[in-house]
């Protein structure tokens, strides 16, 4: 986790470093700093606070801190607590250089107890210090590169670091391994961060750093070098398509409302670009992939949280469209359990960000096992969509609120799509038929103006959250396609309103859950018409109305049966039981972003939480 940032050109380097991390406060807002060269005299300066941005910009309010390069940080605790001794940027104990880092530097202990026996003093208790004194230890002026490059052909770990050095005022220095670095090419002036996002007020030129790789940025050039070769790496800038008006509030009170908004724009988008005449096509699949793709046995998603729950849709899509065995996995259990997996399978990864650790490990570990590897992935350029085989990307915009909200809808439909394309090229094996193939994109064409119409629920679902808010406990049912949505709807809950929320298959209620309800017990029920096991679910709503649970049901539009038996009830429009998440999915979102609102939370940075999971 953490957001780096850095700058150098004729700008004032702080207004930038803050911009650039107002950006980035989603990867982590424990404290906050920057550091940078005083234009005229080159002092250091470092400032930094405990908490979130707010609280550096207070300190700096005031302060004149003429310069043209600096570096930026907002931390998420790894290595020491959350204070500001703690707090980015570190600098050698000599003050010469001043470094932010984001990652986990593995063998810190060891080089910090050797450092300590040489007499150097540490201020803090986070392994960056250790990479800061490290590099000052070897630092003669002039030599940035050769003790930076040294020092870190010692650390083991994933890092990503910007540097500065007091006494060569014309570079910022960065390094990268795992964790994601991007730098943005300006006239006369150059750029860092640890995604696009911090770049896009300046420019929309980047180019990504690839694992073991150094840049030297100045205003006027950059230059990238292997560690391993120390030779020059050319690669070509891309052109960033993000509005910089996709990354703000645009009038919204908070990130997550504006990004449940564009949902109907994002799926629109998708659709758009990937069907043609009837047919579904991937332009990011060439010939060899699709090849590969005609003669596999078996699928794997593997994913994290929310995504996790998209894979966990994909499980129920793939298997009805195309008949294969399909294995939906969390990504930290895949990575350690030897998974059994060879050239016949496909390994999808979903992700937002592109950079989660345990799937990038995940990833890795497929590769190695050889099988063929799929990222469905929203960041551009991203480590993983960078090293799987191939990437089918959701294009939903940035995704700022840390809970995962259009991304989700991007992935299910990105996944829906998938399914029906593996079927239309895997003609002559099992599957569901023409007629259903068409059906289906019939009804994926219709989903954008569906889900307009279920984003008009908000305020009945404001008036169920203003009597449900101060519940403790919340427990979600669904079956089949909507059992995900169940773990989703829950987990989307607890994290935005701290408040517990459990997410069940509701044939599983009788072996255990059941004990919970009484009057006072909220219990959600999915059950759209079309689902195989709507008269199941019917049953199962019977069954919490009898022991007088709080029966909150989300059902299909003119559902009379449904809508009679709920307490409250929030409609979506009618769709195949395949597509029925994805419209399911947006009540849940709203009912938490209400709760969360009512009980005056934190909705776009909830605790402990960050958007980006680049640590174990
Ligand atoms: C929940 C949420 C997280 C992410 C998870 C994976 O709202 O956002 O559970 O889904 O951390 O992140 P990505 O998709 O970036 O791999």
């Amino acid at each position: 986790m953490c957001g780096i940032v850095g700058y150098i050109g004729e700008r004032d380097a702080v207004p930038v470093l803050i911009k650039g991390l107002e950006h980035l406060e989603y990867r982590g807002y424990d404290s906050a700093g920057v550091a940078c060269l005083h234009r005229d005299s080159c002092d250091l300066t470092v400032v930094k606070e405990k908490g979130k941005l707010i609280k550096l910009r207070e300190r700096l309010r005031g302060r004149i801190l003429s310069s043209h390069i600096g570096i930026g940080h907002t931390r998420w605790a790894t290595h020491g607590e959350p204070e500001k001794h703690n707090a980015h940027p570190h600098s050698d104990s000599a003050n010469q250089i001043a470094i932010v880092h984001n990652g986990i530097i593995e063998n810190y202990s060891q080089i910090k107890t050797e450092l300590l026996n040489q007499g150097v003093p540490f201020r803090s208790q986070t392994d960056t210090e250790v990479a800061a004194n490290l590099i000052g230890k070897y630092y003669q002026s002039g030599h940035l590169v050769e003790a930076f490059t040294k020092a870190v052909a010692r650390l083991e770990g994933f890092f990503a670091f910007v540097v500065i050095a007091k006494d060569e005022p014309d570079k910022l220095l960065v390094f990268k391994r795992s964790n994601p670095l991007v730098i943005g090419l300006g006239k006369g002036e150059n750029f860092v961060a640890s995604d696009v996002s911090a770049l896009l007020p300046y420019t929309r030129q980047a180019v990504f750093m690839e694992d073991d790789e150094y840049a030297i940025i100045r205003k006027d050039r950059v230059e990238i070098y292997s560690l391993k070769t120390r030779r020059p790496v050319k690669r070509r800038p891309i052109t960033i398509e993000w509005d910089i008006s996709q990354a703000a509030k645009s009038g919204y009170p908070h990130f997550m409302l504006k990004e449940i908004y564009e949902q109907p724009e994002v799926v629109r988008n998708i659709l758009k670009s990937r069907i043609h005449r009837g047919k579904i096509v991937f332009d990011s699949l060439d010939k060899k992939v699709e090849r590969r793709l005609k003669n596999i046995e078996r699928v794997h998603f593997v994913s994290c949280g929310t995504a996790y729950h998209a894979g966990l849709v994909g499980n129920y899509m793939l298997e009805e469209c195309v008949r294969l065995p399909v294995n939906a996995a969390v990504s930290s259990e895949f990575r350690y359990e030897d998974p059994i997996v060879d050239d016949k399978d496909l390994v999808i990864l979903i992700t937002q960000s592109g950079e989660t650790a345990d799937t990038l490990a995940a990833l890795r570990e497929a590769k190695k096992k050889k099988a063929l590897t799929l990222a469905i992935v929203n960041v551009v350029g991203s480590t993983i969509a960078r090293e799987a085989d191939a990437v089918i990307y959701t294009h939903a915009g940035p995704e700022i609120g840390v809970a995962s909200t259009k991304a989700y809808l991007a992935q299910l439909t990105v996944i829906a799509l998938f399914s029906i394309y593996l079927r239309q090229i895997h003609r002559g094996r099992k599957g569901i038929s023409a007629g259903k193939m068409k059906s289906l994109l019939s009804q994926l064409v219709r989903l954008p103006a569906q889900i307009e119409r279920a984003l008009k629920q908000e305020e009945i679902i404001t008036n169920c959250a203003k009597h449900l808010f101060r519940k403790q406990t919340f427990l979600y049912l669904g079956r089949g396609y909507n059992f995900p949505n169940a773990l989703e709807g829950a987990l989307k809950l607890k994290e935005i309103t701290y408040s517990h929320a459990h997410g069940y298959p509701a044939g599983e209620m009788k072996h255990g859950p059941i004990a919970l309800i009484d009057k006072n017990q909220p219990v959600i029920c999915i059950c759209p018409k079309a689902s195989a096991t709507y008269d199941k679910m019917l049953s199962n709503i019977e069954e919490i109305r009898a022991r007088k649970g709080i029966l909150i049901c989300i059902g299909t539009e003119r559902d009379k049966h449904l809508t009679k038996l709920a307490k409250y009830i929030f409609l979506v429009p009618d769709t195949a039981a395949m597509l029925s998440p994805i419209l399911t999915a947006i009540p849940l979102q709203m009912f938490a972003y209400k709760v969360a609102v009512l009980k005056k939370r934190d909705v776009d940075q909830p605790r402990n939480l960050a958007k980006s999971v680049t640590v174990e």
